[in-house]
């Protein structure tokens, strides 16, 4: 087959829209572009750099493709950012990898996703959403369970998470949410912190959807309120240790995967997700969010877990290309 790999490079977006130094972390470096076309290769494909933006749609209408493998996280800051290229496959009826722009558009705001998933009877900590100044100084934090983690609503790659998002009371919360609203342009939620151990479920295919590991990070230093912050995330050799399958209670391990599992299909994700919890010392789960199009460069957690799991990286990459083909039947013999 002939597969368009689509991507956004943090190099390709220009320095003016760069403003904040975490503008561009959810975007790919080429060494991911590199592993994922080799993964690709290897299974006797040949691979079309499609990239992003405005050089994906030259490319995409240029080139003869029988499906995409997408990674494109889409550009500038819309909270629809990651449907923009399904969209646009969809509309030139071309197969492509992952969820759908729906499932993308609702899985990118956290806010509508817990929504959702309080609608499956699935527990997620309370939460508040503010979306400007007048609103923050307006809302009243009287019965709120504090302290509080106080986040960007449409972000991943921990974006605008901090060691100082944990807000302890109102002044914090205030001062925090102004620093979100002004910075990243968008409504800022305010969230019951969990306190307890850091989970995240990778799931792969569709009939049915597996879970694929159960992977706990730890801290490496002993931390009473431990975040998965941008500052860990970034330099998560020194900071964290990563333990899957995760050592918990049997009870516990399975409540977590049924949960992901139902998340996964009740917000119609479809080939592979990575599904995040916080497990409170009473052994609640509490889902926080789900990522749907999950990072698949090799210190990504979903490929941590996979090889942890024991599998390769090709194969993580090949069952990915597998579920989507499945569900084109014009893809299943070429
Ligand atoms: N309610 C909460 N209670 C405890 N910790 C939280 C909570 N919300 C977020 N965190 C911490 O912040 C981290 C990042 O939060 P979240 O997963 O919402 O952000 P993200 O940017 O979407 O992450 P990803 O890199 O998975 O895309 C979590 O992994 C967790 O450590
Ligand atoms: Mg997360």
């Amino acid at each position: 087959m002939q597969i368009g790999l689509s991507y956004d490079l943090k190099e390709a977006i220009p320095v003016e829209q760069d403003g904040l130094d975490d503008a561009l972390e959810e975007y790919d470096s080429p060494e991911t572009v590199a592993l994922l076309s080799a993964a690709l290769e290897a299974k006797g494909h040949s691979v079309v750099r499609l990239g992003g933006g405005r050089q994906f749609l030259d490319n995409i209408r240029r080139e003869k493709i029988d499906i995409v493998f997408n990674i494109a996280e889409g550009r500038g800051n819309y909270r629809s950012r990651e449907a923009q290229v399904p969209s646009i496959l969809e509309m030139l009826d071309i197969p492509y990898t992952g969820s759908d722009p729906q499932c993308l558009v609702v899985c990118l705001d956290k806010s509508v996703t817990k929504k959702l998933v309080i609608a499956h009877g699935i527990s997620t900590p309370w939460w508040l959403t503010i979306a400007n100044e007048a609103e923050l100084y307006q809302t009243s934090w009287d019965s709120f369970p504090f302290p509080a983690i106080v986040k960007p609503t449409c972000e991943g790659s921990s974006k605008g998470i901090r060691l100082s998002s944990l807000a302890y009371n109102v002044q914090q919360v205030q001062k925090e949410a102004s620093r979100i609203l002004k910075c990243y342009q968008q409504s800022v939620m305010v969230e019951e912190f969990i306190d307890g151990d850091e989970v995240t479920v990778g799931i792969v295919g569709n009939l049915p959807p597996k879970v694929l590991g159960v992977m706990r990070v730890l801290p490496k230093k002993k931390d009473d309120h431990f975040i998965y912050s941008l500052e860990v995330k970034r330099d998560y050799l020194n900071l964290v240790e990563y333990e899957c399958p995760a050592l918990l209670e049997e009870k516990i391990l399975d409540e977590i995967s049924d949960c992901s599992l139902k998340v996964f299909k009740a917000l119609g994700c479809r080939d592979f997700a990575r599904v995040d919890f916080r497990v409170s010392p009473r052994g609640i789960a509490y889902f926080l969010e789900i990522n749907p199009l999950p990072g698949l460069g090799i210190y990504s957690d979903l490929v941590i877990m996979a090889m942890k799991m024991g599998w390769t990286h090709e194969e993580l990459i090949g069952a990915v290309l597998d579920a989507a083909r499945e569900r084109y039947p014009q893809c299943i013999c070429v």
